[in-house]
């Protein structure tokens, strides 16, 4: 497609180190190691997530998936991250700071996921830490969102620790898994102490 063979992403986007994670853009290349982890997280990942489409790992699917991320990244509208282990460099999970405003917000929002088998690893702790100040210091944001529904304890626990700040409750926030459902909202300022 001529697509691809015009717009290496990474060239668009550098990688990010953290502590034992490296965070890059998405590839074509990376498609069957990421249906896979996803595949095999489903029952863990769907709970919390918007309704996976019938199609969600296919090929066909993850190429629109990396067209929306290039022209999201383009347009600076949002920046999608996976997650690798350094070691190794497997994929354990991904990260994207989407929904960017400029003009007098300067506010992005952060999503995440895990995969299953690397779950409370600190590999989610070291990723966000490392998009922090991707987020603050070269895309110059002033404030980073997060909003996660109150039973989901590894993500207010994962939210706390990094920082992040509950400023409210927004009632039927987001469709989560076809349902409209309350979340906690969250919040890290640029000036926000290290953690
Ligand atoms: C939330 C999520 C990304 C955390 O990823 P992770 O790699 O396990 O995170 P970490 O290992 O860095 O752990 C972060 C903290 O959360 C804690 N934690 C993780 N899962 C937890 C759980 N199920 N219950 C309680 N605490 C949990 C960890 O112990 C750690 O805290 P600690 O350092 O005090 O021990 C992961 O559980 C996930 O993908 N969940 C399903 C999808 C999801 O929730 N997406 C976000 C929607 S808002």
């Amino acid at each position: 497609m001529a697509f691809f063979r015009t717009i290496n992403f990474t060239e668009l986007l550098p990688s990010i180190e953290g502590d034992g994670v490296l965070l890059r853009t998405p590839q074509m290349t990376d498609f069957e190691e990421w249906a896979a982890l996803r595949e095999q997280s489903r029952d863990f990942l769907t709970p919390w997530e918007p309704t996976w489409p019938d199609d969600d790992l296919t090929r066909s699917s993850f190429r629109r998936r990396i067209k929306r991320y290039v022209e999201d990244l383009r347009a600076d509208q949002g920046y999608a991250f996976l997650i690798l282990r350094y070691s190794d460099g497997a994929l354990v999970g991904g990260l994207t700071l989407a929904n960017i405003r400029r003009g007098v917000a300067q506010a992005g929002s952060v999503g995440y996921w895990m995969g299953l088998p690397f779950v409370r690893h600190g590999y989610m702790t070291a990723a966000l830490r490392a998009v922090v100040p991707f987020a603050f210091a070269t895309l110059r944001l002033h404030r980073l969102e997060a909003a996660c529904i109150p039973s989901n304890a590894g993500s207010v626990r994962l939210l706390e620790k990094t920082g992040f700040l509950r400023e409210g409750y927004a009632r039927e926030y987001l469709c989560i898994n076809g349902i409209w459902q309350d979340h906690l909202l969250y919040a890290r300022l640029k000036d926000a102490p290290p953690v």
